[in-house]
C-alpha cells in the first residue's frame, strides 16, 4: 500500500490552517459541517490533499473516510494541485466522431501528462469532458474560458498551448 504521509505538500505551520480552524469553529454547530469545511479548505488551499482531510477530521470529529466520501463524490473538489490553466478536451460523441482522440493524444504528447494530471510546472491541468455544448464546432478543446473549435489540424495544438505559457511569464 502506498504510504502517503511522506508526501505532504502543505507545511504543518501554514497560516491557512489557523484560518480554517477559526472558520470551522464559527460554523461547528451547523449542519453539513463536512461539506462547508471542505469548501472553505479548497478555497484556501486550492485543493484537498490528505493532510487537509486529516486536519478537518481532527477539528470537526468527522472521519477521514467520510470526508473523502464527500470529496470524491462532488466534482467541485480536487485532491491534486491544479494547474494555472484548465484544459478540457471534449470526448462527447460529436467530437469523438470528428477526431477528439487525436486532439487528446496531441495534448498528452505535448504536455507529457495524462488526463486528470497537472504538468510539473503547475501550468496546465488536463481534463476530458463529456460535451462542452458546442457540438457543431467539433472537435472542441477549451482552455479556461477560451474555446478552440474545429481542431482538425492537431499540429496547431503546441502553438495554442504556447500562448498560455507566454501569458504566464
Ligand atoms: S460533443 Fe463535443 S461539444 Fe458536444
Amino acid at each position: 500500500m502506498a504510504q502517503t504521509s511522506h508526501c505532504k505538500t502543505i507545511a504543518d505551520n501554514d497560516p491557512r490552517y489557523e484560518e480554517l480552524r477559526s472558520f470551522i469553529h464559527s460554523h461547528e454547530n451547523k449542519d453539513g459541517i463536512a461539506m462547508t469545511a471542505l469548501q472553505e479548505a479548497q478555497s484556501l488551499f486550492g485543493y484537498l490533499p490528505l493532510e487537509v482531510h486529516k486536519f478537518i477530521s481532527k477539528e470537526t470529529g468527522v472521519s477521514i473516510a467520510e470526508l473523502y466520501g464527500v470529496t470524491t463524490f462532488y466534482s467541485q473538489f480536487n485532491t491534486e494541485p491544479q494547474g494555472q490553466h484548465q484544459i478540457q478536451i471534449c470526448m462527447g460523441t460529436a467530437c469523438y466522431v470528428k477526431g477528439a482522440q487525436k486532439v487528446l493524444d496531441k495534448v498528452v504528447e505535448t504536455l507529457g501528462v495524462e488526463v486528470g494530471m497537472t504538468t510539473p510546472d503547475q501550468l496546465f491541468t488536463l481534463n476530458a469532458a463529456r460535451c462542452l455544448g458546442c457540438c457543431g464546432l467539433a472537435p472542441v478543446m477549451m482552455i479556461d474560458d477560451d474555446v478552440y473549435a474545429n481542431l482538425d489540424n492537431v499540429s496547431e495544438i503546441p502553438a495554442i498551448l504556447d500562448r498560455y505559457r507566454k501569458d504566464t511569464k
